[in-house]
């Protein structure tokens, strides 16, 4: 029984049940998504693109499953948590037309992880992809009987889609078609009203108070005073908010170091009232500064805190990669990120805003 979503992640991607149980497979699991994200989505089995690359929905079906989503990929990866009734690729089928479908054991056998990953993300929209995954998640053996319609299972609305790769021919017919439209419909309302429910914006003049009441709440009076500092010393390169029913419930700034000669973000103070924490909204905050960061050419963002959360960014120690703190003992929770990897990244001693040594007792550098 997994506590959390990291830990089953991390042991998924390990897993060799299917080899042990002498099936042969083409590649290692594709595991992708993180906690929060309240769409799941489940297919049958990665192909072989996607057991190279190691990344769900990356050859032709996915480019056509986007297209029947209006998504592009970011706004995709960032929406569906990306199962699969089986994680490795099968490989091809003896008999040459296409991929292995996994054998009945093999599903048993990979059902755990899907199981554990439903209790643990609680999804409020899950999308079947094809009729293999119907089949083991509903227990409908007819595509044309479940496309169109939407069922309930725990508090999740199921929507059954066919597979975009074609090869099954049901798309051919025209009233097939029509089914594949209304159960489209179906998806892109429900992720309406997902998306509609939490907002990252830039922090604005009117959600001052409420970043600092949201910081002082989540972590220590001093992690407030800290905002309030490098505000006044116009350190601050990006100040988001997250927000949900007209209310600030999440916050997260980024300043601007010096890592060596050249400049960097600095990650922090980062704060999710309390009530709040765990339902991805740090994710989504830190996701969205990233996003921007990458769009305005940053090329490192630094942050200290627990690896065990800031490693889900791509963040790894920074003594590594020959960047240096400025604070004594911070070891592993010292880490960087390198966003663009055009030419070598900054290293050499990092030097924060003046607030982050000034403030007594302030852990968030
Ligand atoms: C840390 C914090 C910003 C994370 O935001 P959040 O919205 O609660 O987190 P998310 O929902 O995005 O992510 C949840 C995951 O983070 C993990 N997590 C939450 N706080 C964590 C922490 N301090 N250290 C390590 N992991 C943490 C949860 O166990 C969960 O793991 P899972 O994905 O494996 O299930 C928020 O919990 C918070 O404000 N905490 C108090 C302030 C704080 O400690 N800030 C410093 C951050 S180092
Ligand atoms: S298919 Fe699933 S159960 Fe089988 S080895 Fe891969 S991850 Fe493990």
């Amino acid at each position: 029984m997994y506590r959390s979503l990291a830990s089953l992640q991390r042991d998924n991607r390990r897993c060799r049940l299917c080899l042990e149980a002498g099936h042969p497979l083409g590649s290692r699991p594709v595991v992708e998504g993180h906690s929060g994200q309240r769409a799941y989505l489940l297919g049958q089995a990665p192909g072989v693109v996607e057991g190279a690359e190691l990344r769900p929905w990356r050859g032709r079906a996915g480019q056509t499953l986007r297209r029947w989503l209006r998504l592009d990929e970011e706004a995709f990866y960032a929406t569906f948590y990306c199962a699969a009734v089986t994680r490795c690729y099968p490989g091809r089928a003896p008999s040459g037309r296409g991929d292995r479908t996994p054998t009945p054991r093999e599903q048993e056998l990979c059902a755990f992880w899907r199981e554990q990953e439903l209790r643990l993300l609680q999804p409020q929209l899950i999308v079947t992809v094809g009729g293999l995954a119907l089949r083991r998640l509903l227990g409908i053996g007819s595509l044309t009987e479940a496309i169109g319609k939407s069922y309930v299972l725990g508090g999740a609305i199921v929507v059954p889609l066919p597979h975009p790769s074609g090869a099954s021919g049901w798309l051919n017919d025209p009233a097939n078609r029509a089914r594949l439209g209304k159960a489209l419909t179906h998806v892109r309302r429900e992720l309406a009203r997902l998306v509609e429910v939490l907002v990252v914006r830039p922090e604005g003049p009117a959600d001052d108070a409420a970043v600092i009441q949201v910081v002082r709440r989540a972590m220590r009076p001093q992690e407030a005073l800290l905002v309030e500092r490098l505000r006044e010393e116009g350190a601050v390169a990006y100040s988001l908010v997250a927000e949900e029913s007209d209310a600030v419930v999440g916050h997260a700034l980024f300043t601007v170091a010096a890592v060596g000669t050249e400049k960097a973000l600095a990650l922090g103070p980062l704060a999710v009232a309390p009530e709040h924490q765990s339902r991805g909204i740090g994710t989504a905050l830190v996701r969205a500064g990233l996003a921007r960061a990458r769009a305005d050419g940053w090329r490192l963002v630094i942050v200290l805190g627990d690896p065990a959360y800031y490693q889900r960014f791509g963040f790894a120690p920074a003594h590594a990669m020959g960047i240096e703190s400025p604070f004594e003992h911070s070891g592993d929770a010292f880490q960087a990120l390198v966003l663009s990897g055009d030419r070598p990244p900054p290293h050499g001693k990092v030097t924060y805003a003046h607030a982050f040594t000034e403030i007594e007792g302030n852990d968030e550098r």
